[in-house]
């Protein structure tokens, strides 16, 4: 039997792909750089299935210039799939499966990083230490805010908002307060309080970390409005999605100090990272790292192709979306 061609945007860990190539026949991406619009729009047209990853934007307009002509499935390599125009998808009859569970610890880690870095001015002193700067220990310099007794808000309670809030409460002695799309039972955690707006929590958390799908209504969940009811000592932690913060705005507060600090993993318009951003020293960057594991990676892959198998297999995707 021929095996059904599958294309994939970008090279993956070496074990997924030896794994897709005993069931697939693979079109693999040799330079690693990130399609255009266009080659999407002809790896759909050319595979029977699609292995994208969260940086390739298949929007209505590649699904539509797509047509029908060949792809069956997109496995989406990554839990996110606010990159997936998930109506033209379903409009178009095309499947879209995810990567949920396996990059839970390695995100919920990043998102811990960051807070400690931010809090604790890790890297604005690291470079000043590295500028040669330091003038040695000096009681009050260099001091940070400690996270112990204080209040994280996170914004998004699923299975990675639970384990960062799991890292803060039991590690940090965090007091966890959250707002969530729907009621939850967390019984891992002893207390957690649900509060009922983005507003609310923005008002009482002296860090507030966003856990929540990017894309639809959740774009600038936190804007200038938001930003403006945190406590002047509170810092906010992104790891989820660029898209779910106003940039221009929180660019402003963190100019002016209106809030303490940022830490970010993700970005409105990836690889681009604004210059005054980059310039501050209150805000924490990181290039998109949060699943940035090999064991993290090659399990996404692993589930990435499950999903594929499945289907080819006519069984149902184990991660179907939506
Ligand atoms: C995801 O899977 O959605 C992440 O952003 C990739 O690390």
């Amino acid at each position: 039997m021929t095996k059904p061609r599958l294309i994939v945007t970008r090279k993956l860990p070496d074990a997924v792909e030896d794994r897709l190539k005993a069931h697939f026949a693979v079109a693999l991406n040799p330079s690693d750089q990130p399609f255009s619009q266009e080659r999407l729009v002809a790896a759909m047209q050319q595979g029977d299935a699609i292995l994208p990853t969260v940086s390739d934007r298949i929007d209505a307009q590649v699904i539509e210039a797509a047509g029908r002509r060949r792809c069956r499935i997109i496995s989406n390599f990554g839990v996110g799939v606010s990159n997936i125009d998930l109506r033209a998808a379903e409009f178009a009859g095309l499947p879209v499966t995810n990567t949920p569970g396996v990059l839970t610890d390695a995100t919920a880690d990043i998102a811990i990083l960051l807070m400690l870095s931010v809090t604790r001015r890790a890297w604005e002193m690291e470079s000043m230490l590295r500028a040669g700067k330091w003038t040695g220990f000096a009681p009050a310099m260099n001091l940070g805010s400690g996270l112990q007794g204080k209040v994280l808000g996170i914004i998004g309670m699923g299975r990675i908002g639970q384990a960062v809030a799991e890292r803060a409460y039991f590690g940090f002695g965090m007091k966890i307060v959250y707002v969530n799309r729907s009621a939850r039972d967390l019984p891992q955690l002893p207390t957690a309080t649900a509060l009922g707006t983005v507003d609310e929590l923005m008002e009482l958390s002296d860090v507030v970390s966003l856990h929540a799908p990017g894309g639809g209504e959740n774009s600038h969940l936190i804007g200038e409005a938001q930003l403006k009811l945190m406590k002047p000592g509170a810092f906010l932690i992104n790891t989820a999605r660029g898209d779910l913060i106003d940039e221009r705005a929180l660019t402003n507060a963190l100019v002016e100090r209106r809030i303490a600090g940022a830490g970010l993993d993700v970005f409105a318009e990836e690889p681009r990272v604004p210059a005054v951003l980059r310039r501050l020293n209150n805000v924490a960057l990181l290039p998109h790292l949060g699943s940035a594991t090999l064991e993290t990676r090659t399990a996404m892959g692993m589930k990435a192709a499950d999903n594929l198998i499945a289907f080819f297999d006519g069984k149902s995707p184990p991660d179907l979306v939506g």
